[in-house]
Order: C-alpha cells, then structure tokens, then sequence
C-alpha cells in the first residue's frame, strides 16, 4: 500500500470539497468505520512488534494529517458561509425610518368632508344613496323636466357620450338629481336620502373643474315643506362648519325639477385670493334647492295630491374650500403629493358627531 499516494489522494479529495456534505462525505469514506485510513489501521493489530514499529507512526501520521486537512477545510467552509451570509442579509443602517402607513397615509378633504356630511344627515334621519356617473339623457334631464330642447340643457355643459346603436347618447351626469328619480322609483314614501357623488360639467377656473362633487338631498312625505329644507340646510350649515349661527342668502332661481326653487349662498370673505368662511361682505354659491315639482312626481309614479318633498344639490368642493380654507379646487384633482400631506386628514381622524367632526 503507498501512503504517500494515498494521502496525496485524500488530501486532493478534501481540497476538492466545495461544501460541508461533500467534506463530510470524504471524512466517512477515509476515517469513517470501513474509511481507507480506518482499515489501514486495523491491519497494526496483526503485524509483528519490528513492522509495527515501523509502519505504525507512517499510519499515524497519515491519519492525523488527513483529519487536520479535514478540520482545516470545515473552517474554511464556515467562514466562507458566513461571509457569504454576511452579504446576502446587509442591512443599511443609514436608511431612514419608514412610517407605517397609518402615520403616512392622508385621506383626501373630499373624503373626509363627505363622511363629515353623512355623519350629519344620518343624524337627522337620512340614509345615503347611489347612482351611475354615466347617467341616461331620460334620467339627467327628462325625467327632470327639462322639455326636450330647452336651453337648460345646454347650460349644464354636459359632455356626451358616443351615440349607442339607437343613436341614443348617454352623459356624464350633470348633478346628482337622477339619483332623485332612481330613489323614487325603486322605494316608496316617505323618503330620506342624501346622495353623494361625481359630477362633470365641460368647466374649468379657480373654481370650476370638470370634474367635481355634489351631495343630493331628497324628502319626499306628506307634508315636508319649504320650512323644513330651510331647518334642514341651517342645522347642516352649522354642524358642518361647527358655529352657532352661519349668514346665508336664499336667493328665488329656476330649476325645472323643483317649483319654487332657490339658490343658497353663505358669507364669506376673499382678500388675497384666500377664501374664508364667517366673515367679509363676498357670498359663495353653495347650493340649489326647491320643492320637487308635481311633473317630476308623476315621472316616478307617485301623486301630487298625496305626497310632497324638497331636494337640494350641494356643491361638495365648494363647501370643503370654504372650511378648509383652500382657495383653488383645481389642486384637488392633481395628485400632488405635497398638496395632500399639507391638505389631507389622517386616516383614523373619522369624523363622527359624538366624537367631534375636526379632531
Ligand atoms: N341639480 C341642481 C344643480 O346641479 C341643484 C339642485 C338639486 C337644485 C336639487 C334643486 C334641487 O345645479
């Protein structure tokens, strides 16, 4: 038996081995029970004392050096999984904190001053419904009572749709007032909703964009009268901007869908492009309102004689502009990470009228 060359050869195993298994592989087969190195030194037990004496330390050593190899290697191999470790899993300790998104996140004014305005109808009894923004001509307009040609239609700027294979055009529904006609088709009297939504109007100014917000209110019962709208629009006014009294003008206007009709604008001022509520000699329109008219009853089946009602459609935008002071809509719409982390509400600032509405 060479030594030499068998050591040669184990020590080139174990150089070879590019991980733990293959090296543990090598140390069974060299120094394991039945390993080469293993049966070399079962055969001392038989040799005569002289050979022995010769062969025993060359066995020896054989051994010893091949399982010095081996330790030498398995430290190798553990250092070099580490390292490997090491980089794998670095972490960065200069980056910054990151906040959870509870912290981080804004919920956008229009948002939160809808829940605002459900929170304070749902108060007074009403429950919130919800219609299509791609709205039939039948629903925003005839139904209405708006004559077929009247220039009304044309003052709500509508933007029109492709005509379908009737060559009927559906909207983008000018107000919310359809839903008026979809709540008073599909459930019976007395009614108490509120409806809030998009609207799109081809408008565009510090005021004005095409896209914007409006909350619908409808009461429909025996007797609910222009008193009451007035009652209810005051209480909503002085909830929402959370005053004892609020300046509001009840100017006379037309709609086609209510009769009498009135439009309502609140006091305000606008020194220096900035919009503030309760105070200066300026008026912003924020809402239209009426009693529904006896034709838009009998278009959604119900009796003139038997049941009456008030509606009003108010500007969403206009009224979060005024509380929050922000003078310019157009902003609202831009996805300006600056603007809603100047502008936005923290997510769990839920406004509730026992919690108060603005935390
Ligand atoms: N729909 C009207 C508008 O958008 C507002 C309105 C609603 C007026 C309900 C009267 C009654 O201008």
């Amino acid at each position: 038996m060479d030594l030499d060359a068998l050591e040669r050869d184990l020590v080139g195993q174990v150089g070879q081995a590019g991980d733990e298994a293959a090296l543990e592989a090598v140390r069974v087969a060299a120094l394991g029970k039945k390993g080469s190195v293993s049966e070399l030194l079962k055969t001392l037990g038989a040799m005569s004392p002289e050979e022995r004496r010769e062969r025993g330390p060359l066995i020896n050593g054989l051994r010893d050096r091949v399982s010095g190899a081996i330790a030498a290697k398995r430290e190798a191999l553990a250092e070099a999984a580490l390292e490997a470790r090491l980089k794998a899993e670095r972490v960065d300790v200069t980056l910054p904190l990151r906040e959870a998104p509870q912290v981080r996140g804004r919920i956008h004014p229009i948002s939160q001053v809808i829940d605002e305005i459900t929170a304070i109808f749902a108060d007074m009894g009403f429950s919130v419904a919800e219609g299509p923004d791609v709205e039939t001509d039948e629903l925003n307009f005839t139904a209405l009572n708006f004559p077929e040609g009247h220039p009304a239609r044309e003052m709500h700027d509508t933007f029109f749709l492709a005509p379908d294979h009737l060559g009927k055009r559906k909207v983008l529904r000018t107000h919310t007032s359809p839903v008026q006609i979809r709540t008073m088709r599909a459930q019976e009297p007395p009614l108490r909703v509120i409806i809030p939504g998009r609207t799109y109007r081809h408008d565009s100014d510090q005021t004005h964009t095409p896209m914007f917000h409006q909350v619908e209110g409808l009461v429909i019962d025996r007797s609910a009268n222009i008193a009451n709208l007035k009652w209810v629009l005051e209480e909503f006014c002085k909830a929402f901007f959370e005053v004892e009294g609020v300046t509001m003008r009840f100017r006379p206007s037309f709609f086609p869908f209510t009769e009498p009709s009135a439009e309502v604008d609140i006091q305000c001022s606008r020194k220096g492009g900035e919009i503030r509520f309760g105070e200066g000699t300026d008026w912003l329109e924020i809402l239209g309102c009426g009693m529904v008219h006896p034709n838009v009853l009998r278009n959604c089946g119900l009796d003139p004689d038997q049941v009456q009602g008030f509606a009003f459609g108010m500007g969403i935008d206009r009224i979060a502009m005024l509380k929050y002071g922000m003078p310019d809509l157009r902003p609202f719409f831009e996805a300006d990470v600056r603007w809603i982390e100047h502008y936005g509400f923290r997510p769990l600032d839920v406004p509730s009228l026992v919690g108060g509405l603005t935390a």
